[in-house]
């Protein structure tokens, strides 16, 4: 299928009305942005992370807005077992009442590295986040996905993992996995499912990512987080029904 983010799209205020979207890594950089611009726009938002204080100030801001009050989930996911995903299932049912969305923004990322040159804890560290807990995340909350009339899971993805470049190391290899798991998952689960799956590379942003692998650069040169939170909405909304499988 041959899909694009409309470029101009302005989400409408009531967009996410009534929606209960989790988001991870919501502490900082895109998924800060994002939980509140899902907030904004009528969502209650689950803020997954593993710096408590990060999602206090998300929270807090969110709060001070006026937004559904949001919800915090403190959870390592280099560290978690199956079962906090199981659990963590469990606490969005019996507290929220279920799930209409799911984005995973974590990511870990260190540096460009040579293939010859990683460390093993940072091989084991990137698959864990990027790879093990987007699959444990999105398998144990399904269920409610799939019992939402209208539910979205974006994996945020990269370029990265999309072309081949030198000392892309981890980050790139668990990147192009992803892809290939949203289309697996959106394969199985078909164009009749009231549920979609995508990815999404939002492109250079002045956050955590970027900084590490550009040290040098000029933050100023970078378009901040915000700047890609409609085409992110747009995946989350009513909009966006039907794309399925997609890589955008
Ligand atoms: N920035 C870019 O130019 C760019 C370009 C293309 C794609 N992306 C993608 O965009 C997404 C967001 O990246 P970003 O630049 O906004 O990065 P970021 O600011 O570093 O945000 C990453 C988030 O992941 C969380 N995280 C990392 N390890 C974790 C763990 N073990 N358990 C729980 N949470 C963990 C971080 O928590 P703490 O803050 O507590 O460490 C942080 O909130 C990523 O998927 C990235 O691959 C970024």
């Amino acid at each position: 299928m041959s899909v694009s983010i409309p470029a101009d799209y302005v989400p409408p205020v009531d967009l996410l009305a009534g929606r209960r979207i989790l988001i991870t890594g919501a502490g900082d950089g895109l998924g800060r942005a994002a939980a509140i611009g899902c907030a904004a726009h009528g969502a209650t938002v689950i803020l997954l992370g593993r710096t408590v204080k990060k999602l206090e100030a998300v929270y807090d801001a969110i709060e001070a807005s006026g937004a559904p009050q949001p919800a915090i989930y403190p959870m390592h996911l280099a560290g978690a077992s199956w079962k906090d995903y199981a659990d963590l299932a469990g606490t969005v049912e019996r507290e929220i009442g279920g799930l209409d969305g799911l984005v995973h923004c974590a990511s870990h990322f260190k540096a460009f590295t040579p293939m010859s040159d990683i460390e093993p804890k940072d091989w084991v560290e990137g698959l864990q986040v990027n790879l093990s807990a987007a699959y444990a995340l999105t398998r144990n909350l399904l269920p409610l996905l799939k019992a939402s009339p209208d539910a979205s899971v974006v994996f945020v993805s990269d370029r990265h993992g999309r072309e081949v470049h030198a000392f892309d190391g981890i980050y790139g290899i668990t990147k192009a996995a992803i892809e290939q798991m949203m289309r697996i998952w959106a394969a199985e689960l078909g164009t009749r499912s009231s549920l979609r799956i995508n990815s999404f590379d939002p492109g250079p942003m002045r956050s955590g990512v970027r900084l590490r692998g550009y040290p040098g650069e000029r933050a100023e040169s970078v378009p901040p987080p915000e700047r890609v939170v409609p085409r992110l909405l747009w995946l989350l909304g009513a909009d966006s029904r039907g794309v399925s499988g997609c890589a955008l």
